[in-house]
């Protein structure tokens, strides 16, 4: 299932990938103010425990405690701001709308074309999931856009990055759970 608020000016493939994908996924548009979500799929409602009424039209950092992030989000304002860079990986603390704080992995992409502006992918992956699941999520996240980079290619669109950073998803997982 695939949650989306305005299906026609959407890059194409986002709602058929959306709505299959075993992944958490959302797109922020990048030509509204302070960019909303504009899609979301069932997996994302199934991670953060809100529905598409309580997202859409949100900025994501809703997800963040009230006590703040941290440096990250920072980063994270960096990476959006850098035209040079595609894609890039996060871990933050977020919390669930029941109140469940976990730390999140989320993995951004930058979606263009020439006239019509820009996207934001985002894939979230809670690290309480588990380090047995991250290679799992790393291959179906791998697959969707590969999936979603082909059916872009047949447009003016683009997906940037190269998937690097998506890279090592267990050992990531691995190495927080040491370091607690
Ligand atoms: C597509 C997309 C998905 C995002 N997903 C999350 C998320 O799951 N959790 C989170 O804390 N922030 C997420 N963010 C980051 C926040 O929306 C925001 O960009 C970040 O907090 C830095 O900006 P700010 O300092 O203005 O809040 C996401 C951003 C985008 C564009």
């Amino acid at each position: 299932m695939s949650y989306i608020l305005d299906d026609e000016n959407c890059p194409p493939g986002i709602a058929a990938i959306f709505a299959r994908s075993p992944t958490a996924l959302s797109l922020a548009s990048e030509t509204l103010a302070d960019r909303p979500l504009v899609a979301i799929n069932e997996s994302f409602c199934k991670a953060t425990g809100y529905t598409s009424d309580d997202v859409l039209g949100r900025n994501c950092r809703f997800l963040q405690p009230p006590g703040g992030a941290g440096p990250v989000r920072g980063r994270i304002r960096s990476f959006l701001d850098d035209d040079d860079v595609g894609e890039q990986r996060f871990v933050i603390p977020n919390v669930t709308k029941y109140g469940d704080s976990f730390l999140n992995i989320v993995y951004m992409a930058k979606i263009r074309h020439p006239r019509l502006g820009g996207y934001v992918l985002g894939s979230q992956f809670a690290l309480r999931t588990g380090g047995e699941r991250a290679a799992a999520y790393e291959r179906a996240l791998r697959e969707d856009l590969t999936s979603l980079s082909d059916i872009l290619s047949e447009s003016d669109w683009m997906l940037l990055g190269s998937m690097q950073a998506i890279a090592n998803t267990s050992a990531l997982v691995a190495r927080h759970k040491i370091e607690g």
